[in-house]
């Protein structure tokens, strides 16, 4: 499973890469205002030194001006991945840019058909929200199984970027179902790596090796 960081903060996708845990960002309108930065500014920063696709989202509703702006994007770096909306207008979108090349996610997905449709006009990645869906009372990771299930029955190569994604059991959920990517803020990849056992494990150890005199360096 990749793992994509949903973010526009630099220092924190910085701080994960150093760990190894980002094969590529995600960034959204939101996400930007939050960073306080210009988005092609601080979407070329994150292209500097991340080298696995980087999501940058249309701004326009309308088709022709989604592929203009998409064309702008993609000429930030070779791994940008043009992210439009899941309308019709950005199927259209999505046509056009993934037939000259472009990576593109389509995004704010929250039904299996429209998966496919993204899948049929040539998507890359597709983005379905499972917490937005749970916020309604809808099981989210259901959506994650009916895409997989299609996806699969007619061999689409499109990635399902499991979005939206807010807790560590998002993250296992998604990854038992085979989600091929997930993104997830800095702050729950992080959260992956606690457990209980392993700091009461860590204090039992350091504590024996204190008491017993060990030393390596
Ligand atoms: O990747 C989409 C994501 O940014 C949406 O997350 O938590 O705002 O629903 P959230």
């Amino acid at each position: 499973m990749k793992f994509f960081t949903d973010t526009a903060d630099v220092d924190a996708i910085r701080e994960l890469d150093d760990l190894g845990l980002v094969d590529g960002v995600t960034t959204n309108p939101s996400l930007v205002k939050k960073s306080g930065r210009d988005i092609i500014e601080v979407t070329k920063e994150i292209c500097s030194f991340i080298d696995g696709p980087v999501s940058a989202e249309v701004l326009a509703t309308e088709a022709d001006t989604m592929i203009a702006e998409g064309r702008k994007l993609a000429e930030i770096a070779p791994n940008i991945a043009v992210k439009v909306p899941l309308t019709l207008d950005g199927l259209k979108a999505c046509k056009v840019l993934s037939g000259e090349g472009h990576m593109v996610n389509v995004t704010l997905c929250f039904s299996a058909t429209q998966a496919l449709l993204a899948a049929k006009a040539g998507a890359s990645f597709i983005s379905p929200f499972i917490g937005r869906l749970d916020d309604m009372g809808i099981e989210g990771m259901e959506l994650i199984s009916d895409i997989r299930q299609i996806y699969d029955n007619y061999g689409f190569e499109t990635e399902i970027l499991a979005a939206s994604i807010r807790t560590v059991n998002h993250a296992k959920e998604a990854a038992l179902i085979g989600a091929d990517v997930m993104t997830a803020p800095p702050a729950v990849i992080k959260a992956m790596a606690a457990h209980p056992l392993t700091d009461k494990g860590l204090d039992a150890f350091l504590s024996d090796a204190s008491a017993a005199g060990l030393k390596i360096l």
